[in-house]
């Protein structure tokens, strides 16, 4: 089956060609085309993601990574289509979107796809709805099926899989129950997956999810957006350079917020907040200062994620613990958490996806699109809905 995966929910423009096979134990995904348009120059201005911005620049640059998906996969052949009268209904709030798509699809002719799968959510609400309209273009303009897929569903099954070849992907055989780690930018949380795609929400952050938390003590830093990868840099730094002087610095005292409570909620703010006073404490920082913070607040925060997550496996059984979302490529994490489970779980198997899969993609959105494919999930055009809350549970 051949699919067309699109993804808006935050600031990448994502769109992906897969050629998927096989069923659940044994499922195979070659990525035939890929476009990814990233808007972290746009946002690093400002130091985070405005959904009115992210949306005008998704607007600009879907049916670009369209045309390269397309391409990719050899499917942009010349020739037209007739476009039936429902398209120009679903373009009609898109305008900048809907110029460049029937120009493109006015001298192209119909790809060879089998359906079109679009994350409805969750995310930034106006970001999703042009990925939404986009999808339901095509699949007017094409007479294609479409499949809404559940943004942490893509990072939750994405990292599941195990790169084969530097173009595709296989999920095989997983041990259930898994429990997964979803840590991002916009989330933080655990979800356990019993039985094959059905999903019970363990916990979530109350207030920041961790990669905002990373983003924002960067900012107070001075370090640029985004900022989880420069914090993990001065971090790692630091533990080459040094890292038993850790417990002597200025910074050691972090806070480790809800550590040791019952439920499987996270709170990153008062973390966020320790890190903020420490600053303001200190006055100027050196670049010595600064790999000290990085460090000190990395390990707060791996430290809160490997306690509920430890939690969970002990309550929950799990037999696969699975990491998703962009913090996930964070080097430490990755590091504590296989140590850990080496030690503590022998028997669970740890997943983390390879880097391209870690943060925003359409890969993901296409695999967990091909999962519904198979038990026929389809959805209704005229009734989909962007949800910017939408659950994984629901
Ligand atoms: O999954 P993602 O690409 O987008 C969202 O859905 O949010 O995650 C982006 C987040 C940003 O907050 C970024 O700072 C963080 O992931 N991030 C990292 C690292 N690389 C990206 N955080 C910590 N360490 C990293 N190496
Ligand atoms: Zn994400």
């Amino acid at each position: 089956m051949k699919l067309l995966a699109i993804e808006t929910s935050c600031d990448e423009t994502a769109v992906a060609v897969l050629s998927c096979a096989g069923g659940v134990g044994d499922a195979s995904f070659r990525i035939l085309g890929n476009g990814i348009h990233s808007q972290i120059e746009l946002h690093k201005e400002y130091g985070g993601v405005f959904p009115a911005m992210a949306k005008r620049a998704h607007a600009e640059h879907l049916v670009p990574m369209l045309e390269k998906a397309l391409g990719g996969a050899f499917m942009l052949a010349p020739g037209t289509i007739a476009l039936p009268d429902t398209f120009d209904s679903i373009v009609e709030r898109e305008f900048a979107l809907a110029e460049k798509l029937r120009t493109l699809l006015n001298s192209h002719g119909r790809p060879d796809l089998d359906a079109i799968a679009v994350t409805s959510g969750p995310g930034l609400e106006p970001a999703l709805w042009v990925g939404v309209n986009f999808a339901r273009a095509l699949s007017a303009a094409w007479n294609l099926p479409l499949l809404s897929v559940n943004h942490m569903e893509g990072h939750f099954l994405a990292g599941l899989g195990t790169l084969d070849s530097e173009d595709t992907i296989r999920i095989q055989e997983i041990p259930l129950p898994v429990l997964g780690l979803l840590i991002s930018g916009g989330h933080t949380e655990l979800d356990l997956m019993r039985d094959w795609l059905t999903y019970e929400l363990l916990g979530a952050t109350r207030d920041d999810a961790v990669g905002e938390a990373f983003d924002k003590v960067a900012r107070m830093m001075g370090l640029p957006y985004p900022g989880g990868p420069e914090i993990s840099k001065y971090a790692e730094t630091y533990r080459v350079s040094g890292a038993s002087e850790i417990t002597k610095s200025n910074f050691a005292r972090l806070p480790r917020p809800m550590i040791g409570t019952d439920e499987y909620d996270f709170s990153f703010s008062g973390l966020k907040t320790a890190v903020l006073y420490a600053i303001r404490d200190h006055g100027e920082m050196s670049e010595k200062d600064k790999e000290q913070m990085a460090c000190a607040f990395e390990d707060a925060v791996t430290d809160v994620l490997w306690t509920k997550t430890a939690k969970a496996l002990d309550a929950t059984s799990a037999k696969t613990l699975v990491l998703g979302g962009g913090v996930s490529a964070n080097k430490n994490i990755a590091r504590v958490f296989q140590e850990n489970i080496e030690r503590d779980y022998p028997g669970v198997r740890l997943r983390i996806p390879t880097r391209e899969l870690t943060t925003d993609n359409a890969v993901m959105i296409g695999i967990a699109g091909y999962f519904h494919a198979l038990r026929k999930d389809y959805v209704n055009s005229d009734t989909l809905r962007a949800d910017g809350n939408l659950r994984l549970d629901s």
